[in-house]
């Protein structure tokens, strides 16, 4: 079977052997198939170097190469803190009020791109198959295809594809739209986000697609939603760790005649955590026997502190969170538990076991995982209930939550009184139809249904003839 090679903006490198703490499901699974085929995982270092000189730092572990690059601060302050984080993840996520057009942004991360582009290709060979993830590095393969690779290349896109309407209000919009045109196979997690893009395409471009096949310049584009899942097995093992016992615990402890609602989200306006605690106030302001009985456990690492929006949100939170707890709390009982430090995986899942309420509640998410882990590490026997964004990919497949509209304060806190209050059968029929979906599309599914579709890219079925 031919290699594969996966390119990302951020590679995760395992520490040690079998390392499931610091890897997701997704680098699991990522390295996984590498392993079975040979291949390289490549992309930036983290690290910034004064002028770029296309070293390659590589490390392997358990049959895994990881080759990373180290780019100029320029680099990262137009790339990956500008165009892709100030530009197109506002804009994909919806935020256009957010988003911001600038030239030196865009020309950053063109440039990045053809760094990628030419330090990879030396590694590349004939008979290998690409597979580029997200918003980073969406003209990657154009750029590959102009060092004269023919490999079959397939791209997935993490994050929502915008309507067609907030698409057309990036400038040079086309230009991203072309480039995206030069892989073989062209993955979203929804076909939410997968009608979006074919919009685009027939509208702005005029063309045609035949069921899910983009005939383009002679070449046929497969388009396809690849829903990413969670790794159940390595879930199910990580519940059972030490960690995750005493995370159990040290809940449960803190609190014991109290009920408890988690949300684990990282610090990000996407993720709807001012919605969300404004739905708690409501709540508390309106059901006011569950004072002192429950609270909310919000875990929310800071992420992108150097775009300001982010830093935006945080004193936002820091002040929403401080105004509810000053105005509800007693000597004995605070409502909100708002907590800035990441966890590791493990102690996460005793977390939500723990928890008898998930409030997953983002204004816009590609998928979601947060809402399968929170599933997948509850008791059967006495599971809690998600409570899930209309607007989150996950919803899509995930009907049997409680769905919210994010916006809505009412709806928040409706769906939380129902969720205290749930009867066990309700809250195990639920659940084992939400357990059943989490296992069954999950992220080995997820990555060997997209590694088919490219493998049939290799052979050609995809091309004209
Ligand atoms: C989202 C994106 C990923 C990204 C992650 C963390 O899930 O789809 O590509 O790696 O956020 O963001 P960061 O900017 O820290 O890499």
């Amino acid at each position: 079977m031919s290699r594969l090679i996966l390119v990302s903006n951020r590679v995760s490198t395992p520490k040690a052997r079998g390392d499931e703490v610091s890897q997701g499901g997704l680098a699991v699974a990522l390295s996984a198939a590498l392993r079975e085929t040979g291949g390289i995982w490549f992309g930036w270092s983290g690290e910034t170097i004064e002028t770029f000189s296309g070293e390659i730092n590589r490390q392997s572990a358990d049959g895994v190469t990881i080759a990373t690059v180290d780019l100029e601060p320029q680099d990262v302050d137009e790339y990956y803190n500008g165009y892709a984080n100030r530009t197109l993840w506002p804009l994909f996520h919806y935020r256009i009020d957010l988003a911001e057009f600038d030239l030196q942004f865009g020309a950053g991360y063109e440039r990045v791109n053809d760094r990628f582009a030419a330090t990879v290709a030396p590694l590349i060979e004939p008979d290998d198959i690409i597979w580029v993830h997200d918003y980073h590095l969406i003209p990657l393969g154009q750029r590959l295809r102009r060092k004269g690779l023919r490999n079959p290349m397939g791209f997935f896109l993490h994050i929502p594809w915008p309507p067609y309407r907030l698409m057309t209000a990036l400038p040079f919009h086309r230009r991203l739209v072309e480039s995206i045109l030069e892989y073989d196979v062209i993955g979203f997690q929804t076909s939410e986000w997968l009608d979006s893009f074919r919009h685009y395409l027939v509208t702005e471009m005029g063309l045609k697609i035949d069921g899910d096949i983009l005939v383009y310049r002679g070449r046929r584009i497969k388009l396809g939603a690849y829903p990413i899942g969670i790794d159940g097995a390595q879930l199910d093992r990580m519940v059972t760790t030490h960690n995750a016992q005493e995370a159990f615990k040290t809940v449960r402890r803190s609190a014991p005649n109290q009920k408890t609602v988690i949300g684990v989200d990282r610090l990000d306006y996407s993720k709807g955590l001012i919605e969300r605690f404004q739905g708690y106030r409501y709540f508390l302001e309106h059901y006011p026997d569950w004072h002192s009985k429950v609270f909310l456990l919000q875990i929310a690492p800071p992420s992108r502190g150097e775009v300001h929006t982010y830093e935006d949100i945080r004193k936002q939170l820091d002040e929403l969170s401080g105004r509810i707890n000053g105005a509800f709390a007693h000597v004995d009982w605070v409502p909100i538990r708002y907590v800035n430090q990441a966890y590791p995986r493990d102690g996460l899942t005793g977390f939500y076991r723990a928890s008898d309420v998930a409030l997953v509640t983002p204004l816009r998410d590609g998928m979601n995982l947060v809402a399968k882990e929170f599933v997948a590490a509850q008791d059967p026997e006495d599971p809690g209930v998600l409570i899930l964004s209309k607007f989150a990919g996950a919803a899509e497949a995930m009907g049997r939550a409680l769905l919210v509209n994010p916006h809505s304060k009412e709806q928040i806190s409706k769906a939380l009184e129902r969720a205290l209050t749930m009867p066990l059968s309700e809250r195990r029929d639920r659940w084992e139809a939400l357990n059943d979906v989490v296992r069954k599309e999950d992220v080995t599914a997820w990555r060997d249904t997209f590694l088919a579709d490219l493998r049939q890219a290799e052979d050609k079925l995809f091309f004209a003839t």
